[in-house]
């Protein structure tokens, strides 16, 4: 798609035309899941693939981890409809297992069309597969909660992803502490 397209294509035909993409082995098994939110939002966050409830209702992060996600991000004072939630994988892995390079890889258009469609200020990658999308050599254990410079116009914040988070008490206070810390860049930004 050239970028003339892209500037006028919205969040909703972009979900239409993942509807009828088979560019993924993934598509076979499971439902397209793209992500949602703000479409004026100035941050975006990225998780890794739908998972089951995510898969039933078409939606990112509406299970267990998106129920704490909403937590983290009223704990800061933002609502889901304040934001952009998405994943670098739109369709649910088998079993919930990691998705492979291969399936990162045949999703990264999808990505890439939300962030030119969105144009988020703030990107925050949830977990090691999100991070990778943008800094592929760098860990979450060095990155989380501190931000990267992207682009001229976009800063990236890693932090953990909710669901490692939610039976691990040191990483859910990490994850709850990098929250404040985004708080405090965010704050400086406006
Ligand atoms: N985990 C993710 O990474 N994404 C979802 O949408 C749900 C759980």
């Amino acid at each position: 798609m050239v970028c003339s397209q892209v500037m006028t294509l919205t969040i909703d035909e972009l979900q239409e035309k993942l509807k009828t993409w088979d560019g993924c082995e993934l598509c076979k098994s499971a439902n397209p899941v793209l992500g949602e939110g703000n479409p004026k939002a100035d941050i975006m966050f990225i998780g890794e693939a739908p998972g089951q409830k995510e898969d039933e209702l078409k939606r990112p992060f509406v299970g267990p981890a998106g129920q704490f996600l909403d937590e983290l991000l009223a704990s800061i004072g933002l609502r889901r409809g304040d934001v952009y939630i998405s994943n670098v994988v739109k369709y649910r892995p088998p079993n919930n297992r990691d998705p492979t390079d291969e399936e990162k890889e045949q999703c990264m258009p999808w990505v890439k069309l939300e962030i030119a469609i969105i144009r988020p200020k703030v990107i925050v990658p949830l977990g090691r597969h999100a991070l990778g999308h943008f800094f592929p050599k760098l860990g979450m254990t060095q990155a989380h909660g501190k931000p990267q410079k992207l682009t001229d116009g976009i800063t990236v914040f890693p932090i953990y992803h909710p669901a490692a988070a939610l039976h691990n008490g040191s990483l859910r206070q990490a994850l709850e502490d990098d929250f404040q810390a985004l708080k405090t860049f965010l704050d400086g930004k406006s």
